[in-house]
């Protein structure tokens, strides 16, 4: 079977390596993938976003297999073109997505189906903003309602701050919301669910570090790096937020008649009070899924396949690597705020044909192709995958392997999985 992934980003081409080396995959069509995919799969250009034009491609390469990384495409409503075109797809409708889609309605679903969160507030004028962050008191957490490219939540001391940020949100439009959110205190998990509508299996738990520098210091980034396992996390901690939170909104958007299908992205503050959904986001996560789809061992195309058709409920229990997997996102010059593009990178020959080979892996983002030069293209440039028998190793081979890269004013955190590593972590 050939399966064709969406997206272009380090997470699209963990996927497509990961659907590489499952036996039931013939090929893989990366769209419009990357210099990385370029090596392990066809890559073809497709605008994303597009529900005509990937059903095309689609119908075009004779796939077997959808797969969607963004969330872009899935709220516009790529799922839909495809399933309505008969191509089986991994990914929610765009009615689904709007559990990503919107915070608000999202918070709506969770009330409905009874699932632990922190209590919000949902505002439309500045009045409304400033009753709200008065009401909950510092610190604040100013939340853009609709999609922001991971720039939609400010979590700040400052109240002219949060204020700030709100009026930013509200000024988007007639209809723009702004959601004012407790403050939620606690280690954070992300718990992929993968669900056929009806069933859930959940992937193994990691960690993401989303602001820029170490210390969990400057402003919040797509993700500088991720791990997983998480060998601080309470036992049976995935049953509980199977049980509590991915369960009941499955059966939820079932009884809304807008079943989801796909990835149920959890993301959990573990508060003193037990855990608490942070945010649902209706894909796989970006680093995350790098360091997870690392251990997973069962083939990735029968899983999400098995999604696709409705099938869960008679998949095999998933097999795991015995091994930790860190993450290290190489991050351009100026990143987040303005990534500075066309830089060269340099020494990833060399780390792939060397030693460390056989327990790295380097995965692309923004990267481009300029006349034989790999060079900087987009904010997150690569993606440093280390395997070990722990975290300690894991985290020293990815360093290891990220220290080797050469990229002009490029950027990483230094301590990615350090706490976790050393057993300083409780939730
Ligand atoms: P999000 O874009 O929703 O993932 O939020 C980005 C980051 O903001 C999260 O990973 C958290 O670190 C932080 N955050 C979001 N909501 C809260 C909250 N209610 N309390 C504390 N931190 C939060
Ligand atoms: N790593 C956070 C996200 O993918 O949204």
């Amino acid at each position: 079977m050939k399966v064709l992934v969406i997206g272009s980003g380090a997470r699209e081409h963990a996927l497509a390596r990961a659907l590489t080396h499952d036996p039931t995959v013939s090929a893989v069509i990366a769209a419009p993938g990357n210099p990385g995919t370029d090596a392990i799969a066809l890559n073809e250009p497709v605008d994303a976003a597009d529900p005509e034009a990937v059903l095309e491609l689609a119908r075009r390469h004779d796939v077997g297999l959808v797969v969607i990384g963004p969330e872009a495409p899935l709220v516009a409503g790529v799922a839909d073109a495809l399933r309505e075109g008969g191509i089986r797809c991994f990914g929610p409708s765009a009615a689904a997505a709007r559990l990503e889609g919107s915070k608000a309605w999202a918070k709506e679903v969770m009330a409905a189906a009874e699932v632990p969160t922190g209590m919000a507030r949902v505002c439309t004028d500045e009045q409304q903003l400033a009753d709200a962050l008065d009401s909950f008191g510092p610190p604040f957490v100013v939340k853009d309602d609709g999609l922001a490219a991971g720039k939609g939540v400010v979590v700040t001391e400052e109240r002219e701050e949060a204020v700030a940020h709100g009026l930013v949100c509200l000024a988007k439009g007639e209809d723009a919301r702004v959601v004012i959110e407790e403050f939620l205190d606690g280690p954070e998990a992300s718990l992929f669910c993968i669900c056929d509508g009806t069933t859930v299996v959940p992937l193994d738990l990691a960690q993401d570090f989303k602001r820029v520098f170490d210390g969990d210091e400057g402003p919040n980034t797509g993700g500088m790096g991720a791990y997983s396992p998480l060998t601080w996390a309470p036992e049976g901690l995935v049953d509980d937020v199977v049980d509590r939170v991915a369960q009941p909104v499955v059966d939820e958007m079932a009884r809304r008649g807008t079943p989801f299908v796909g990835v149920l992205y959890v993301g959990l503050a573990l508060t003193s009070r037990g855990p608490r959904v942070i945010e649902f986001n209706v894909r796989f996560g970006d680093p995350e899924t790098q360091s997870v789809l690392a251990r997973l061992e069962s083939p990735l195309a029968v899983l999400l396949g098995a999604a696709a058709d409705g099938g869960l409920a008679d998949h095999d229990p998933l097999r795991w690597r015995p091994e930790a997997a860190v993450t290290i996102v190489e991050a351009a010059a100026g990143y987040p705020a303005s990534p500075r593009k066309g830089d060269p990178i340099d020494g990833l020959e060399e780390l792939t044909a060397g030693p460390l080979a056989e327990h790295v892996h380097v995965l692309h983002a923004g990267t481009a192709l300029e006349e034989g030069q790999l060079v900087s293209s987009g904010g997150r440039v690569l993606s440093v995958v280390g395997l070990g028998e722990d975290l300690t190793q894991a985290r020293e081979r990815a360093y290891e392997g990220v220290e080797a890269i050469e990229l002009d004013g490029g950027h990483h955190r230094s301590d990615i999985a350090l706490r976790a590593s050393r057993g300083e972590i409780r939730a």
